[in-house]
């Protein structure tokens, strides 16, 4: 289901806190618009995931976050939300490129972007590190930042 209004944004939020820190979204990004497509997953009337897509330039697509509720993750939603935007959104024959996050518990959607065709194309270093511990509080921060992000592609 896309996203329209206040509360989805707020339950929206209140999952990217809780798995990547207060801060790191603020509530414009959920907002979609003709570059971006921002998906969200629901189990009755509760938001447990969400996806946002933005269209680059260059025939490019990239996969800008993914997100499942820790109770709700290995058991397919993250898979169901990149087939549905395949199948309903992505009309185009974009490239698609993931920043992967990778955190002392290893490269977090390694699985999910190999199952959709991406591989392993470079490292990138600590893109996050001036912001983390800064503007948002990410989780893993020991007194510095220790992720890095990881570039999968088409
Ligand atoms: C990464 C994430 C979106 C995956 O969503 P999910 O609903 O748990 O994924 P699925 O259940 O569809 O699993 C997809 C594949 O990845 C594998 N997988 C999922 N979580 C895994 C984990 N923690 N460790 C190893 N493999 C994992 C599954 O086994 C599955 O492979 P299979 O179909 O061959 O069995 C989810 O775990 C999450 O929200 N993580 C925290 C946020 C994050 O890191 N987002 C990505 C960066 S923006």
């Amino acid at each position: 289901m896309e996203v329209t209004n206040r509360n989805q944004i707020l339950e929206l939020l209140s999952i990217s806190s809780s798995l990547f820190g207060e801060n790191y979204h603020n509530s414009n990004y959920f907002k979609s618009s003709n570059k971006d497509c921002v998906i969200a997953a629901y189990l009755k009337n509760e938001i447990i995931g969400f996806l946002k897509m933005i269209t680059l330039e260059n025939n490019t697509t990239k996969i800008d976050c993914i997100a499942i509720k820790k109770k709700f993750q290995r058991k397919g939603i993250g898979s169901n939300m990149l087939s549905f935007y395949f199948k309903k959104h992505h009309k185009t024959k974009n490239k698609i490129i993931a920043h992967a996050w990778k955190s002392p518990m290893g490269i977090h959607a390694q699985k999910l972007n190999e199952k959709f065709g991406m591989k392993l194309k470079s490292e990138l270093g600590k893109i996050w590190q001036n912001e983390c511990g800064h503007t948002f509080i990410c989780p893993f921060n020991k007194n510095s930042c220790q992720c890095e992000a990881i570039l999968f592609s088409t």
